[in-house]
């Protein structure tokens, strides 16, 4: 195998210049990613690690690939930052500053950024057939890493013990590391502290509970205030599991609840079903699942994990845009698969508990001089549309399209956005409010391209209900995807499309009555 690493780097990847390639989503030039790792903001870049394959477009030799951006809505790929060997494969996990320089990789002038990841362990290593949590560690502000000759620094033995994601917890006591990981099997993320990030003693574990028909993935643990009131502060535990998500394979469920330091006690309201999983029909879309929180009711949205280090102490997520079921055979190349956008994430008040609410990052949390802006191409004040549709501003290629909607359905049985259409009819994807079923539906069965594999063509639905009467949508399309933020965030669904169309048109229409549409605009954002 030639070595990739020696080899001249890729550019900065050609937002939207090939088919398929998203304008504003994170893509490898030419290869293959897999989960965000070690999301850290640090000196005005944001840093995207994420699972790579340095030598093809298919899951494999598992390295950490690297990116940076200042708006989160454009990056540069640079060189690989953590390459697998002979040994092993360098598994999802995440970064830390370590400010206070208690591993001593770096000085307390000039903090290390520390990762923490798995070795998936190969035939040659000694400990062949285990995974276990090992460092890699920075001095250059993350461009270059080098991995600790302590390594592993935990181990249980176990051949599923993953996704480390620590945080520096402050507590009565003082400050230390936490670390949470999964035994994915056992369907338990497991919590352990540290003083240095090199010797770890275990604290607790929880799960299984609600979903648990598949491997729990890449957990996530972070504190959030209740609508912004400092005095109600909820802690949030992100855990992806693959398969039995809600729409079908991959996705990613939450848990709201309170984390002492040593243990995560959920909210009576974030539970499901308080016996647990055997329960919980795994079937997709069933409703015992629609009782989950869910991160997205989409296909596509997997290993959802957050910054450490971000300005302002905000809470900004991104996920993997993909889903196990046919990940691997993707229709784009050379590169295969990209990222959601980023999400900040809030919580509100919602049945004695909290619920997470979501929003995209599109322009305003960019740490650069320049911000990216959008180009109207509609803005439309309030009209009814009875019985008919509307052509809308058709998608620019090379740019990624938002639609912004606010919608009272009125005497209307549905009424759907068809985006991507064909003139004749016969393809497009159709985004549905169903007023009868309170459902949200996407519907990608004639989507375009469906037939790389054979569970892709597919309708997900989410239950959403009017707020005032009116349903609030923000649509982010970008050449091979569709991102729906609904009701101010507190819904999202997001599902890939491969439209073949060679001039797709948008519409909205209403049907089985008359709806008023108070918003409609629609931009274009490169
Ligand atoms: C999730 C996952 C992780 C693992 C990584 C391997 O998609 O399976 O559990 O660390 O991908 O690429």
């Amino acid at each position: 195998m030639s070595s990739y690493l020696d080899a001249a780097r890729p550019e900065t990847a050609p937002a939207g210049t090939s088919r398929f390639r998203p304008a504003i989503h994170f893509t490898a030039r030419d290869t293959w990613l897999n989960d965000p790792n070690g999301l850290v903001f640090y000196d005005g870049l944001y840093h995207l690690f994420f699972q790579n394959n340095p030598y093809g477009n298919v899951w494999g030799n598992m390295s950490w690939g690297h990116a940076t951006s200042r708006d989160l809505l454009h990056w540069t790929e640079h060189p690989v930052a953590i390459a697998c060997d002979e040994t092993e494969d360098i598994f999802s996990g995440s970064v830390v500053v370590d400010h206070g320089n208690t591993s001593g990789f770096g000085t307390a002038d000039a903090p290390a950024l520390v990762a923490i990841y798995t070795s998936a362990y190969k035939a040659a290593s000694e400990h062949s057939g285990t995974q276990a949590q090992s460092l890699a560690y920075s001095t250059d502000a993350g461009m270059t890493w080098r991995k600790y000759e302590g390594n592993p620094v935990l181990t249980r033995n176990s051949a599923n013990f993953r996704d480390p994601k620590v945080f520096r917890y402050q507590g009565d006591q003082g400050a230390c590391w936490v670390m949470v990981a999964v035994e994915a099997q056992h369907q338990k993320v497991v919590f352990y502290r540290s003083e240095d990030l090199k010797s770890w003693d275990f604290l607790s574990d929880f799960g299984p509970a609600n979903a648990d028909a598949g491997e729990w993935e890449c957990p996530d643990l972070f504190p959030l205030a209740v609508d912004g009131d400092p005095g109600n502060i909820k802690w949030v535990l992100i855990v992806n599991i693959n398969p039995g998500a809600v729409a079908g394979g991959s996705g990613g469920q939450y848990f709201i609840g309170h984390f002492d330091g040593a243990r995560f006690l959920p909210d009576a309201g974030s539970l499901a079903a308080p016996a647990g999983l055997a329960s919980l029909d795994p079937k997709a879309g069933s409703a015992a699942l629609q009782q989950c929180l869910w991160l997205d009711w989409g296909r596509d949205c997997y290993a959802s994990v957050s910054f450490s280090n971000a300005p302002d102490d905000r809470r900004i997520i991104i996920g993997w845009m993909n889903n196990w079921d046919y990940a691997n055979e993707l229709p784009t190349a050379p590169w295969r698969s990209s990222m959601t956008l980023a999400r900040e994430v809030r919580l509100t008040a919602a049945n004695g508990s909290a619920r997470l609410i979501q929003q995209p990052v599109l322009a305003d949390l960019c740490a650069g001089e320049e911000l990216p802006t959008a180009k109207d191409q509609m803005n439309a004040d309030t009209f009814e549309l009875r019985n008919s549709a509307l052509r809308l501003p058709d998608a620019v290629p090379g740019s990624a399209q938002i639609i912004e909607a606010e919608i009272l359905p009125g005497s209307a049985e549905r009424f759907d956005f068809r985006l991507f259409g064909s003139s004749d009819g016969s393809e497009g994807t159709i985004l549905s409010y169903n007023t009868t079923s309170a459902q949200l539906i996407l519907d990608r069965r004639q989507s375009g391209n469906t037939c790389f594999h054979g569970k892709f063509a597919s309708v997900e639905s989410a239950p959403v209900d009017l707020e005032n009467g009116v349903l609030k949508l923000l649509i982010v399309v970008d050449h091979c995807s569709v991102e729906v933020f609904v009701q101010g965030g507190k819904v999202v669904l997001t599902d890939l499309i491969f439209p073949e169309t060679e001039n797709p048109e948008n519409w909205l229409s209403a049907e089985g009555g008359s709806a008023t549409i108070l918003k409609l605009a629609v931009s274009t954002l490169t």
